[in-house]
């Protein structure tokens, strides 16, 4: 071969490596450019707003740059706000320093999410059947194009690891790691109870798309997800719900009495197989406590209206009642659910009117990234303590008994008493349910994400340049790097598992930084934060107004338990107080050998 001939060849080499994928799989646009093939070996980036221009939007404005010169990391705004706590104390009692910092936490966080939105699993550009088809939940980054040479576009295997050897080598607990913020179980069930009137994926259709028909917190956990099952919860009096006496206190109606679908396994019998607003709820105490406690709220809410307003139908009671629940459940989700999440030292606070004077749209879209990075389950312990007993997954789960055995009470306390496991840092999924976590990473392939790089890039991170930049340490590094070969390729779900956690907390950065957009856009998305619907005649007058205006989870479960009321706390007091933990804690080994629920789950929750 002559010196010419081989520079033809080399020319066609590359042509041909050109070729292998469109150009756009190497994410070229940078800072949320939108990138369009031209043919095989060209491509456009549109930076149109993105405050910077050029071939991949990487050259920033004038005041882009100023910004961004002036921008603390995402890192340093953390530190900051769980850190001089005496410092926060003062400014959370200048009430308009408060609103300042609220209205920018609110603003800065739900500006990262596109509303309304655009993508979903089968579009990867804008059109109308992706943003009107509801059935779909919306997707922050378009999936990876089917014509790239990797899974995660460019770089990587053209194999992604074997999903079982992935979560047996870096998810799976060896011993039960407890989360350094204290984070209780009591937080853990909330968590879970919350999240699955939104999260409610059609497996029937695919991971892609959802049962949940309005994208945020509409409470069909509790009031069913269409009129059919609403109407056959309903006591069709005095606004109320169905429900049934067990020792003289208010638990949920049964299957037989209502007549809706549930999913129990057969061995449950019929006087246990309680009716609730979402199918799933009999699959762990923890949910069919909240279940209960709410179902007590509305009922006991119905009547002080009722007082109020003597006049008012039932249809009137119920609907208003309903909206007095979704401003509480906002309420307790921002000041204490996140606020303990977050470890501010900075207090929260949940007032729609400061967004009033801001661009804000009111309308929330459910991603599927959301869903994904909620799959929370390292937070579940080995064991659950309640009173003086010790429940295994098999006695745990789908056991309704548990609930009227202990009653709400007792429930409450133990739950807030027993601490949850750490989420980031690898290795800390129960063997119980850790195929709930291979089930997430199957599903993510399936719907083709992006990589945690891709993600932290769009959520204005910096991407990880190495594994053991991305955990911490160098054991586990080590084998993700034999797994992915390039930390480009690390897999959105297992990076935020095995992300380093931030000092003494439950999350690494990723799970924080996209997590609170998400959240806070749901929230304050709802229609009862718009200007027309926050004002007390929403509300059924002022009575419904403070309810909501005063909601906490303490006040939650004062209300509705018999006798005096346990302590409710999204956190184990004395590990918050010292700051330092028992890290071996007395718990038993996680055993994935454990009788698994997998069967009896697979068999009912294939649509949880
Ligand atoms: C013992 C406790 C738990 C069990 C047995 C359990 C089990 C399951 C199962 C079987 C699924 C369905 C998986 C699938 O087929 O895709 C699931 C989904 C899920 N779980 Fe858990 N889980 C538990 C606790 C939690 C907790 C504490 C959270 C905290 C947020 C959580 C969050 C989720 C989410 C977000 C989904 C996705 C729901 C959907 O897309 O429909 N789970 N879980
Ligand atoms: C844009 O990105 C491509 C591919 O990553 C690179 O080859 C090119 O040099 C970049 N252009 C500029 C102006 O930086
Ligand atoms: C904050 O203000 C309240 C009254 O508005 C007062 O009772 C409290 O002592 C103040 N706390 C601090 C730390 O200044
Ligand atoms: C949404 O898209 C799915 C998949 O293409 C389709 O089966 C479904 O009918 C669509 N829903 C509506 C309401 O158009
Ligand atoms: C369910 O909980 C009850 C009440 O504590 C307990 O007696 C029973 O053994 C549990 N059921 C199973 C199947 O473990
Ligand atoms: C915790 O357990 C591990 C392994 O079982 C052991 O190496 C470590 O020293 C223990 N730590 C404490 C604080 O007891």
């Amino acid at each position: 071969m002559n010196k010419s001939s081989s520079a033809v060849f080399l020319l066609a080499l590359g042509f041909l490596v050109c070729e292998a994928g469109n150009p756009c799989c190497s994410e070229p646009c940078e800072n949320r450019g939108v990138c369009t093939a031209l043919g095989t070996h060209n491509y456009e980036c549109d930076c149109t707003r993105t405050g910077y221009h050029g071939q991949n939007c990487t050259t920033p404005e004038f005041l882009t740059w100023i910004k961004i010169s002036l921008k603390p990391s995402p890192n340093t705004v953390h530190y900051i706000l769980t850190h001089f706590k005496g410092f926060w104390n003062i400014i959370n009692n200048i009430s308009f320093l408060r609103d300042a910092i609220m209205r920018y936490v609110l603003t800065s966080r739900s500006h990262m999410i596109d509303s309304p939105p655009t993508f979903n699993a089968d579009y990867g550009y804008k059109n109308w059947e992706a943003y009107s088809n509801l059935s779909y939940y919306t997707r922050v980054l378009p999936p990876v194009a089917e014509d790239c040479p990797t899974p995660m576009g460019v770089v990587g295997k053209k194999e992604l690891p074997d999903i079982k050897l992935l979560a047996e080598k870096l998810l799976l607990r060896r011993q039960f790691i407890p989360d350094p913020q204290g984070t209780s179980l009591m937080f853990a069930f909330f968590a879970q109870h919350f999240t699955h009137q939104f999260f409610k994926s059609d497996m029937k259709r695919g991971p892609a798309f959802t049962r949940a028909k309005n994208h945020g917190v509409d409470l069909s956990h509790i009031y069913g997800d269409n009129l059919d099952r609403q109407h056959r919860l309903r006591l069709l009096e005095d606004g109320k719900l169905k429900y049934q006496i067990v020792d003289g206190e208010i638990y949920p109606p049964t299957v037989k009495e209502v007549g809706v679908d549930m999913h129990y396994p057969p061995h449950v019998p019929d006087s246990h197989r309680f009716a609730v607003g979402h199918e799933a709820f009999g699959l762990v105490p923890g949910l069919m406590m909240y279940a209960t406690i709410w179902l007590r709220e509305h009922n006991r809410v119905c009547d002080v209206l009722k007082e109020v307003h003597p006049d008012w139908d039932d249809e009137r009671l119920f609907q208003t009642a309903r909206l007095i629940l979704i401003g509480e459940t906002i309420k307790i989700v921002i000041e204490d659910y996140v606020q303990h999440l977050s470890g501010y030292n900075f207090k929260l606070k949940f007032d729609p009117e400061l967004l009033f004077n801001q661009r804000f749209q009111y309308q929330n879209r459910i991603s599927s990234e959301f869903n994904t990075l909620y799959h929370w389950h390292p937070l579940m312990p080995d064991t659950f303590h309640i009173e003086e007993k010790e429940y295994n997954y098999k006695q745990f789960v789908f056991n309704t008994s548990v609930v009227t055995e202990h009653g709400i009470n007792n429930l409450v306390d133990s739950f807030s008493k027993q601490i949850a496991g750490r989420v980031a840092g690898g290795r800390n999924v129960p063997g119980p349910i850790l195929h709930v976590a291979m089930k997430s990473i199957k599903d993510s392939r399936k719907m083709r994400y992006r990589s945690l790089n891709a993600y932290r890039k769009r959520f204005s991170m910096k991407p990880y340049t190495s594994f053991e930049d991305m955990t911490g340490e160098t054991e586990m590094a080590a084998v993700l790097e034999e797994m992915y070969g390039h930390v480009d390729a690390v897999e959105l779900y297992a990076g935020l598992l095995v992300e380093k956690p931030r000092p003494n907390s439950i999350f690494g950065e990723t799970m924080v930084e996209m997590g609170a957009p998400f959240s806070l856009k749901g929230l304050m998305g709802n229609p009862i934060c718009s200007p027309e619907y926050w004002k007390p005649s929403t509300f059924g007058g002022s009575v419904g107004f403070d309810i909501v205006n005063t909601a906490s989870l303490q006040r939650l479960v004062c209300h509705n338990v018999r006798g005096s009321c346990p302590v409710a706390s999204f956190y184990v007091p004395d590990v918050k107080d010292t700051g330092s933990i028992i890290i071996n804690s007395s718990s038993a080994h996680s055993q994935s050998s454990d009788i698994n629920p997998t069967v009896i789950l697979k068999e009912r929750t294939t649509e949880l």
